[in-house]
């Protein structure tokens, strides 16, 4: 009878919070398929380059990723990018403001991106690790242990998410969003498709840009994320190997032992 009771009063519980996370507007977080989830998972770097080029055009007039060096654009680990690459997208691109020559001066690859420049943008360098786009069921973290913490697909379909509505609360515009916990966000929609050319002629309507854009800032928040993967992979086929030794190791030590027994 009281184990009954507990149970029902459980669920009950249960349901009541999952209620109020409900009512409180969770937002709906669509899950896009990015090329780098998954245990072989690696970036595509021209998607990288489709998405910083999103970012550099429409993002960075508000949000700034200053933990994020230029130089790691570079290479194999970055967008894939040469140096003179690099050096040109900083000079061109950014204006640091220098305490030595207390002026302004063009950006180099040893500078980071600046910091923000939209009141109350955050920044978003460590964006896609610090939002997740799944939860639950109930707490238990099954969905993030199969789709992912989803902090990209958080910010693409936060970027899809708007649905047109406005309104003002106490002198600020809010926009809805359903992606967005709560459903109004006081950012206006940065994007609506077609707001940049991309180099590779991909398509640029809304739903691409959003996508390419989440992979860079993903990129941006776990810039050695491929690397870690093969660390890991080796790591594990080193475990394997180790284990096939062990066991003939250990069956060679019991050996006249056990064929003692036999006899
Ligand atoms: C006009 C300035 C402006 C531009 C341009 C802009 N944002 Fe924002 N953004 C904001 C502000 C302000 C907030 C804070 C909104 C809030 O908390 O209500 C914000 C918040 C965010 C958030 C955080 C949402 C959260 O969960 O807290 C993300 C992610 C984001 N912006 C991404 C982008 C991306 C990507 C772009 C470029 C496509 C972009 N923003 C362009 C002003 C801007």
């Amino acid at each position: 009878m009281i184990k009954k009771l507990t149970l029902s009063a459980l669920t009950a519980l249960t349901f009541t919070a999952g209620g109020a996370f409900a009512a409180g507007g969770a937002g709906h977080v669509e899950d896009f398929q990015f090329s780098f989830e998954g245990p072989f998972g690696t970036y595509d770097q021209m998607q990288l380059q489709r998405g910083l080029k999103v970012y550099t055009e429409v993002c960075s007039s508000c949000h700034g990723l200053k933990y994020v060096p230029l130089r790691a654009l570079e290479g194999d680990g970055g967008v894939g990018w040469s140096e003179a690459q690099v050096r040109a997208y900083a000079e061109q691109t950014f204006e640091i403001y220098d305490e030595e020559l207390e002026d302004f001066r063009p950006a180099r690859p040893v500078d980071h991106f600046p910091a923000n420049t939209g009141a109350g943008a955050p920044d978003l360098s460590l964006m896609a690790k610090a939002r997740a786009g799944f939860h639950g069921p109930y707490g238990l973290g099954l969905n993030q242990l199969f789709k992912g913490m989803g902090g990209a697909e958080y910010i693409a379909s936060l970027l899809t998410g708007y649905t047109g509505e406005e309104k003002e609360e106490a002198g600020t515009i809010l926009y809805e969003n359903k992606a967005f916990p709560g459903g109004w966000i006081s950012m206006a929609p940065p994007l609506y498709g077609e707001d940049v050319d991309f180099d590779d002629g991909h398509s640029n309507d809304l739903h691409h840009e959003a996508e390419d854009l989440a992979a860079f800032l993903m990129w941006a928040a776990e810039p050695k994320l491929t690397a870690r993967k093969e660390a890991g992979f080796i790591g594990v086929l080193f475990l394997a190997v180790l284990s096939v030794l062990l066991y003939l190791t250990n069956k060679r030590i019991w050996a006249p032992i056990k064929r003692k027994d036999t006899a």
